[in-house]
C-alpha cells in the first residue's frame, strides 16, 4: 500500500512535507548530492547536472530542479550515476583546463557563474541592509 505523499530514496521511505525540489528529499535521508550551480538561497538554474537522480524505470533526473511527488522510487549512488558524474566532471575541468579556447561548454559553464555571481552580490546587499537597520 502506497502512504500518501511518500517517496523512496535508496529503499527509505520518506514523508513529502513541502520540499522544494528532489535535493530536499534526498537530505532528509543523510544523504550528501554532489552540486554545482544550485544553492538553497539562489534560484534554480539547473545546468551543471552533477545531481543527477534515477528513477526506477531508469530516468535520468536533476535533483535539484525535480519536484518530489508521491511514490517516487529515486536511487542516488547507482554505477551508471557515478559513471555519468565522473564524465560531466572530467568535461567541466577539461574546458577550463584546456588551451584557452572557448568552447560552448565552457560559455555555458561561464554563463552559470556570471549569474551566481549576480546573484551573490544581490543577496550580500541585501543581507547587508537588513543587518544595518
Ligand atoms: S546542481 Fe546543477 S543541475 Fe542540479
Amino acid at each position: 500500500m502506497q502512504l500518501k505523499n511518500m517517496m523512496t530514496v535508496d529503499g527509505v521511505p520518506v514523508l513529502i512535507e513541502g520540499e522544494r525540489n528532489l535535493l530536499e528529499v534526498i537530505s532528509k535521508v543523510g544523504t550528501i548530492m554532489p552540486v554545482f550551480c544550485y544553492h538553497s538561497y539562489l534560484s534554480i538554474y539547473g545546468a551543471c547536472r552533477m545531481c543527477m537522480v534515477e528513477d526506477d524505470r531508469g530516468r535520468l533526473m536533476a535533483a535539484c530542479s525535480t519536484l518530489p511527488e508521491a511514490g517516487m522510487k529515486i536511487r542516488t549512488n547507482t554505477s551508471r550515476l557515478r559513471r555519468y558524474r565522473r564524465n560531466i566532471l572530467e568535461l567541466l575541468l577539461a574546458e577550463h583546463c584546456g588551451d584557452g579556447a572557448q568552447t560552448d561548454k565552457q560559455k555555458i559553464v561561464d554563463k552559470v557563474i556570471e549569474r551566481r555571481k549576480k546573484e551573490i552580490v544581490a543577496l550580500y546587499h541585501k543581507v547587508c541592509q537588513a543587518s544595518a537597520h
